[in-house]
């Protein structure tokens, strides 16, 4: 389903399309990290992609409880802006030799993932409150939080140390 699709006819529709989209996403994420944990040779870069593997988990578990409070099943829609972004990532590590300069190549795939998920996750909160749904606003509000707050460290990590290395 296109995300303009005719299925799409309501707010709510666009909601649940959107929560499905992420959904997916979140799982491909999960699917990916460990490689990425596997790749990154800076200890800091490794522990914070575990951290956010678990977090991710837990974040796939407040998507579930959202759709139930919405009373719509769990399920995801193939969402090919993440697929081609964990797709780039995975090309681009493949082609780097050095494990410095991996590890900023890393970092900045890391970082278009969280943006991707930066937006959508703003997107559905503000969705939420408009159709009246706090309670699932404030769940997508702590998953979007906590985006924001790896965004944040995997920029400490290359300002402070990993592009200085790689350079
Ligand atoms: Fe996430
Ligand atoms: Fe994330």
């Amino acid at each position: 389903m296109g995300f303009f699709s005719k299925d799409i006819k309501t707010m709510d529709d666009l909601f649940v399309h959107t929560l499905r989209d992420i959904y997916y996403a979140e799982n491909q994420i999960v699917k990916t990290l460990p490689e990425m944990i596997d790749k990154a040779s800076d200890q800091e870069l490794k522990d914070g992609f575990e951290r956010h593997l678990q977090e991710t988990e837990m974040q796939i578990e407040r998507l579930e409880q959202v759709f139930k409070l919405h009373g719509v099943d769990v399920s995801g829609v193939n969402c090919p802006a993440i697929d081609g972004i964990l797709e780039e990532a995975d090309e681009v590590a493949g082609e780097v030799d050095d494990d410095q300069v991996l590890d900023a190549a890393l970092i900045a795939a890391g970082q278009a993932v969280e943006h991707y998920e930066i937006t959508r996750y703003g997107t559905l909160v503000a969705w939420a409150k408009q159709l009246g749904r706090n309670d699932c606003a404030a769940l997508l509000q702590q998953n979007l939080e906590e985006e924001m707050q790896t965004d944040m460290a995997l920029t400490a990590m290359a300002e402070s140390r990993v592009n200085a290395a790689a350079a």
